[in-house]
């Protein structure tokens, strides 16, 4: 194979991004409910609301006691963030300039120089704004108008309930939560979760720049890579933003570095037309299976990655970009056994037992997601404990380049749901347009990871329409509902988007069966089919006989209390350290959780005795983190035990174990084995 090197040498000198980030310093205002006051406030980009508002000393420490009540005006407000900005020549003169946010949370009103230039709604989305024609002058201002996520919510619902209501209404009592986020494209937990408190945020969560673009910008570069024989059929897709001066030849070059001594290449011209919508170009590069490594999950090999490089030039303008990617096949195998269909996963021909745990959002502040040491410790506590799956779990985020790209480096597999959990969902035009955007771009953005293993349509809301948690009865509008969003829109899109990888329409259900009974209509925890969630807070944790022999256990966990060093720095009085303080009871979202959890421990060790509020207490955290431990060991033997066989009535053959959950977002009682 010829290399490519002096080509990449000339690209590296002509390579220097002109793009010009607008993260960093910006101002904020909001205007305080108490005074009707306006405060301007120092903000930073990446950020939001809570943690601008605590950096200026305006609200109190936001995990503090219950400030998570005292804080929620916060999220009723408006809130504008602005940012002056300075450009040069460069920019000025080119013939178009975009306006890029990779995430805003949620509901904003951009201006820029005072032109209106767009609205956005859904934090999941990338938002790209051709502002040529307001750049007016080296000097400018981006102003951000955002509403209160939890006003819009409740306009959605009250819009809505003139027609049907689109349950659950609002999250249980003790969840001191906010209503009707299944309303809205935001992160489902900010509105709050059984794990954890309300944070309606706000804000430009993820990076802003601002790109001039002479002739053509390369927005993304995606891979299929599909093994045919003796190759691994590289087809990338490149997407660009081009000018629309004129029709543009620009020769495409693709490089996969081998190793120091080898690259494999491929190029071609392609024709850019000015009328060109979507405009994508693809290329095809094959690679013989013999000259790359597999990409192994943890503990079956190796986790190669490769660099590939894309260059794209035209007459006046190069452009490039690396992307890592790894070498290896994935299938959901689904076949007939003695009841039922088989349910695991098989990476390079290899039958895998999927070890591992539930992904919740590293903070329930968006933008605190995705904090390198953070990440590395949790994805690194999962490696080391020889975890080689996790479950981005589908009321939280679709998880930063970080996130993947250390999965990645570890092995970890990613069973990657659709951020749609525990609620029914509209089906109004613009929903469905907006989570149309937010699939295609989610799927484009991440399916260059080798670690993500499958695509799931939503968590637990087959299993509520089919038990009827939310009193959706019988009504066939919520079964309508529910067809036209997981399977005639996330479904049909998923699998056009990627050919690589399997889709699932919920979790739990029943894998290829569902299809047979249109995906509703069935209990979707069937044992011998797809995956279960199993929860029993009434059982003996510790006797294995009550678990029940699935397939694939997706969801299963116990409770436990955080460690007495995490609460310390977080209570005013240490009268708060009690089991029955009304702090402690602040943080149980859980109805009756704590009594569960009691009546859990009782049934294998002694409860504490002590008169001493706080000796007991510490006696209770660690009571319940034993009972956690040995109900979590126990169940996790239980499933691994029945990885190999079938009993009379066909129920076995389990090969997957995700407990629930690795990590946290404050310090309370939860299901986590890492805490906050
Ligand atoms: C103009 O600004 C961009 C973005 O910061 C920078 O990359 C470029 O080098 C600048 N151009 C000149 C001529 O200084
Ligand atoms: C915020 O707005 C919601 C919806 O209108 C309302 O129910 C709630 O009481 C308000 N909360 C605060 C703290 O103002
Ligand atoms: C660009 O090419 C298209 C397709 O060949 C042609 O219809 C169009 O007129 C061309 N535009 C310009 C500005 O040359
Ligand atoms: C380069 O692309 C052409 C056209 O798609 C294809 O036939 C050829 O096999 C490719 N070569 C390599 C090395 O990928
Ligand atoms: C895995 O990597 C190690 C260290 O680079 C290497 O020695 C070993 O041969 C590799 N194993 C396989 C199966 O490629």
């Amino acid at each position: 194979m010829r290399t490519f090197f002096q080509f990449i040498i000339i690209v590296f000198l002509v390579n220097n991004t002109l793009s010009l980030t607008l993260d960093g310093s910006w101002i904020g205002k909001i205007t305080t409910n108490k005074h009707e006051q306006e405060i301007t406030f120092s903000a930073t980009v990446p950020g939001g609301i809570y943690t601008d508002l605590n950096k200026a000393h305006i609200i109190p420490n936001n995990l503090n006691e219950n400030n998570d009540v005292i804080n929620r005006w916060v999220g009723n407000q408006s809130v504008i963030y602005t940012k002056r900005f300075y450009v040069n020549n460069t920019l000025l003169n080119a013939p178009k300039v975009v306006l890029i946010f990779h995430g805003v949370d949620t509901f904003a009103t951009i201006l820029l120089n005072g032109h209106e230039i767009g609205e956005t709604s859904n934090m999941f989305l990338r938002y790209t704004f051709d502002v040529t024609k307001y750049l007016e002058k080296e000097e400018n201002l981006l102003e951000i108008f955002f509403s209160s996520p939890v006003k819009i919510a409740e306009i959605l619902h009250n819009k809505q309930a003139l027609k049907y209501v689109i349950p659950p209404i609002c999250t249980p009592d003790s969840y001191n939560g906010e209503c009707h986020v299944n309303y809205i494209r935001k992160m489902q937990a900010s509105f709050s979760w059984d794990w954890g408190p309300a944070f309606p945020s706000m804000g430009i969560w993820k990076s802003v720049e601002i790109i001039p673009i002479n002739e053509i910008y390369i927005m993304d570069v995606t891979t299929d890579i599909h093994k045919k024989e003796n190759f691994w059929n590289i087809i990338i897709t490149l997407f660009f933003e081009v000018t629309s001066q004129r029709n543009i030849t620009c020769h495409i070059s693709s490089v996969l570095n081998i190793n120091d001594q080898l690259n494999i290449h491929n190029s071609s011209n392609v024709n850019l037309y000015t009328n060109d919508k979507d405009t994508k170009r693809t290329i095809l590069l094959k690679i013989p299976t013999n000259l790359v490594n597999e990409w192994w999950p943890n503990g079956y090999g190796n986790q190669t990655l490769y660099s590939l490089t894309v260059t794209t030039a035209t007459s006046t303008d190069v452009k490039q970009k690396i992307i890592h990617i790894g070498f290896r096949t994935v299938e959901l195998i689904q076949k007939p056994l003695k009841t039922g269909l088989s349910f695991y996963f098989q990476i390079n021909n290899v039958p895998i037992f999927a070890k591992g745990s539930n992904f919740i959002p590293a903070s329930v502040f968006p933008e605190l997601t995705a904090k390198t040491d953070t990440i590395k410790h949790l994805l690194r506590s999962a490696k080391e404990a020889n975890m080689n799956m996790l479950r981005v779990w589908g009321g939280g985020l679709y998880e930063s380049e970080l996130f993947y790209n250390i999965a990645d480096e570890y092995g970890i597999m990613i069973w990657q749901d659709f951020m749609f959990a525990c609620a029914m969902y509209p089906t109004t035009e613009e929903f469905l347009e907006s989570t149309k955007k937010e699939v295609i771009q989610n799927v484009q953005r991440l399916k260059n990871h080798p670690s993500i293993v499958l695509w799931a349509g939503n968590n637990e809301n087959e299993a509520a329409l089919y038990g009827n948690w939310y009193g959706t009865g019988t009504e066939q509008i919520y079964k309508t509902d529910y067809i036209k969003l997981y399977v005639d829109l996330i479904k049909k899109e998923v699998e056009q988007l990627d050919s690589t990888r399997p889709f699932v329409v919920s979790s739990p259900s029943n894998g290829l069966y569902t299809e047979k009974y249109n995906y509703i209509g069935k209990d979707p925890y069937l044992k011998t089919f797809g995956d279960v969630h199993y929860y029993n807070y009434f059982n003996n944790g510790w006797d294995m006989h009550q678990y029940p022999r699935v397939r694939f256990s997706s969801e299963y966990g116990f409770q436990s209390l955080p460690s007495i060093y995490t609460m310390l720095p977080i209570v005013s009085t240490i009268t708060d350290l009690d089991i029955h303080s009304d702090f402690f009871k602040h943080r149980q979202h859980l109805p009756l959780g704590t009594e569960y959890l009691i009546n859990l421990i009782s049934k294998n060790l002694k409860l504490p005795d002590t008169q001493n509020t706080l000796k007991r207490f510490e006696d209770y955290i660690y009571l319940s983190q034993i009972n956690q431990a040995v109900s979590v060991k126990i169940q996790t033997e239980f499933y691994r035990q029945s990885k190999s066989d079938l009993n009379e009535i066909g129920e076995g053959m389990t090969m997957g174990a995700l407990y629930w959950q690795l990590n946290d977002v404050w310090q309370a009682p939860s299901w986590s084995s890492i805490g906050k």
